[in-house]
């Protein structure tokens, strides 16, 4: 492991993907939000490891391959190909690994975790009767069912996925949940904020009260047989939420590098949809807590995006493919629209108008202008070279303490995992150096020589101004800031603490050129 220039190292995840189609935008979501954070944590300086990875076994792959007529891995090899890995690309997503279930060094090290939990007692042999959803990949209880519309009129659906479930009646191993209810609660109780945001923190502590059953974690091969062996049974397959849950430790070295397990076990923040949040928040630390290992430091839940109301969803053909937009508007857009405007952990809608209207008016006009008109008016004032700022008055002092308190509080929000606010606190920044330059008028300035010193200190406040912007929102636009910073001279590796401390430019330094960040889209381009 690379060490970190503070010693601290932080490990965040995305759920893994299943492959049984190809990505939307609210996959591209999760994936943003995941990298925004770890980005944020690496640029203060932190050995931060993004994980994200493909989910391929289980009953609804094996489907999809044979409505394909291939195999199932021929199928996953043919998505993680064509569709999952060129998102990466898309979305501009700066992931250390990416894991697919059926590597070797998973699936072996799955293996090795399921004889320990049958070693140690925490895994028996039983049967059970139930409802299965091959969309959840789950069993459902009566409460997760409601009645069925249209061609499923009279039937119980699942409530996600609006289809009927399957009756299965199985002999399973099963996995001793029900022995972690008060372990569970006591965590909860104990990090606060293991679960976040709030609302997903009660019903989880609400669900796990209520009382928990035990789950099944293999499925007979009489059935079907795509996923991992039980290595003690080889009739049975291991439950593909069991095997995929284990990915978050088998990438980074759990049965085979230990060192490398050490250096980033416990996660320090798993981000997950709040439809998979009971995999996550319940199951699993109980997983983890059945091997004596440690659990994650933090499981956050966040919204959906809507379409109509509805969780966008390819299955039920409202999904928009994330190049759908970043053809039009660039990866840099659809990164900071989806962090800023959906406050994160609550449910958001994607649109068009909304899209465009915020590109042009926060992007184009309140950021990319203000970085353009700043360096050009260096240009032409001081021959592309930043003047030495004179005696500062009051107005000049606002704008420093405005990027301190930018800094500080972006800074403290992405600790508190949200996203939005660190944005809008660094657009506090963007608007009072707009307003700044628009109250002082540099070009009046710069019509009397006499007006000389004063105008120095106009500019180098608006480009000291604009080095905390390159900085603080290098993680959510990396394309644009990284363009703004070679234009500047700096560099934003391990910067996030220099961002709101006054004088990081020295004067004298020469400005490059800088292109439009955020050219103007005409209007036959949008919205189509
Ligand atoms: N394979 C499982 C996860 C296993 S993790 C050990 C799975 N995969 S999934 O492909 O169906 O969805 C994964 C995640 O995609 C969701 O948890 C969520 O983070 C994201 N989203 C899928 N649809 C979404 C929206 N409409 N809106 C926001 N996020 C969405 O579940």
């Amino acid at each position: 492991m690379p060490t970190s220039p503070n010693g601290a190292s932080f490990y965040a995840t995305t759920p893994i993907f299943y492959v049984n189609d190809a990505p939307h935008i609210g996959h591209a979501y999760t994936e943003v939000a995941a990298d925004v954070l770890t980005r944020w944590h690496r640029q203060r300086g932190e050995n931060a490891f993004l994980l994200t990875g493909t989910d391929e076994h289980g009953e609804k792959i094996l489907r999809t391959a044979v409505a394909n007529k291939t195999e199932p891995q021929d199928w996953a090899d043919q998505l993680v190909r064509d569709s999952w890995l060129p998102l990466l690309e898309t979305i501009d997503i700066d992931n250390q690994d990416f894991i697919r279930t059926t590597e070797p060094r998973h699936e072996k090290n799955v293996q090795k975790f399921l004889q320990r939990l049958y070693d140690t007692g925490f895994i028996y042999r039983g049967s059970y009767e139930g409802n299965y959803c091959v969309g959840c990949e789950e069993y459902k209880t009566e409460a997760d069912l409601i009645e069925g519309e249209g061609a499923f009129e009279g039937q119980s659906v699942c409530a996600i996925h609006t289809r009927p479930v399957e009756k299965l009646e199985e002999t399973n191993y099963f996995f001793k949940l029900s022995e972690f209810q008060d372990r569970l609660l006591a965590l909860y109780e104990e990090n606060p904020t293991f679960v976040q945001p709030e609302s997903a923190r009660n019903e989880v502590v609400s669900f796990v009260r209520r009382g928990l059953e035990d789950l099944s974690i293999s499925r007979s091969k009489e059935k079907f047989d795509w996923g991992i062996d039980i290595p003690w049974d080889d009739s049975h397959i291991t439950y593909v939420w069991f095997d995929a849950l284990l990915n978050y430790i088998t990438a980074i070295g759990y049965g085979e590098d230990q060192a490398k397990f050490e250096s980033l076990w416990p996660a320090n923040v798993q981000v997950v949809g709040k439809d998979i949040l009971r995999f996550h928040a319940v199951i699993w630390p109980a997983m983890l807590m059945a091997a004596g290992l440690e659990t994650p430091r933090q499981v956050f839940g966040h919204g959906w995006l809507l379409v109509g109301g509805e969780k966008m969803s390819k299955s039920k053909l409202t999904g928009i493919a994330p190049s759908q937009i970043t053809d039009t508007f660039g990866s840099d857009a659809f990164r900071y629209y989806f962090m800023k405007a959906i406050a994160f952990g609550q449910d958001g809608s994607f649109s068009w108008e909304d899209l465009s209207a915020r590109y042009h008016s926060e992007l184009a006009n309140g950021f990319g202008n203000l970085a353009s008109r700043s360096i050009a008016m260096v240009n032409r004032y001081f021959e592309g070279v930043v003047p030495a700022p004179g005696a500062y008055s009051e107005v000049d002092l606002q704008v420093q303490a405005v990027a301190a308190k930018a800094s500080a509080d972006s800074d403290a929000a992405i600790e508190k995992i949200a996203i939005h606010e660190a944005i809008g606190a660094v657009w506090t920044l963007v608007d009072e150096l707009n307003n700044y330059i628009t109250v002082q008028e540099p070009w009046v300035l710069a019509k009397d020589e006499a007006n000389r010193e004063r105008l120095s200190t106009v500019l180098y406040t608006t480009i000291d101004g604009l080095r905390s912007l390159a900085i603080l929102l290098a993680p959510v636009m990396p394309k644009a800031t990284a363009k703004l910073a070679s234009a500047l001279g700096i560099e934003l590796s391990a910067t996030v603490a220099s961002a709101g401390v006054w004088g990081g430019i020295k004067p004298g330094t020469k400005l490059g050129e800088l292109e439009a960040l955020f050219p103007r889209i005409e209007s036959d381009a949008e919205g189509k």
